[in-house]
């Protein structure tokens, strides 16, 4: 797994379900299957898959913006491909959001998870550093 630098606190934000109310951490994994990717309302409320691990204790430490990086459709999960596959032009993506086929040049934005340790709320925020999964610079920065 990555090394997750330590976040901006101060953009962040809790992530939120589709009535708007905050999620809590411990139940959301519980409520949720091993490789889980739902859509939830994370940074400034646009929808975001939160990621839960392989073996169910734990989401991921960060989560992938659904806007695809074409022209902004929002691009659903498909479980039984494993792969996010995009309903405007065709593009898909992998499970952790690198392009498999475009149009889409980019791969979906990053977010970092973490779990605000006395309310065990899921808390959200920018991701800044280097993307690990190309190497690079974030093209979304
Ligand atoms: Fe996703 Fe065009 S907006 S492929």
């Amino acid at each position: 797994a990555p090394l997750i630098p330590k976040t901006t606190k101060s953009t962040a934000t809790f992530a939120k379900d589709k009535f708007g109310s905050v999620l809590i951490a411990e139940q959301y994994v519980a409520s949720k299957p091993a490789r889980d990717r739902s859509l939830v309302f994370g940074l400034k409320d646009e929808p975001t898959y939160l990621i839960i691990n392989e073996d169910k204790s734990s989401l991921f430490t960060f989560a992938l913006n659904a806007e695809c990086s074409h022209l902004g459709c929002i691009v659903p999960w498909n479980e039984f491909e494993k792969k996010f596959e995009c309903p405007c032009h065709g593009s898909t993506y992998d499970a952790m959001g690198n392009v498999l086929r475009g149009p889409a040049p980019k791969s979906l934005t990053l977010a970092h998870v973490d779990t605000d340790e006395e309310s065990g709320k899921i808390v959200m925020s920018p991701w800044t550093e280097t993307d690990f999964r190309t190497n690079e610079s974030p093209w979304w920065t």
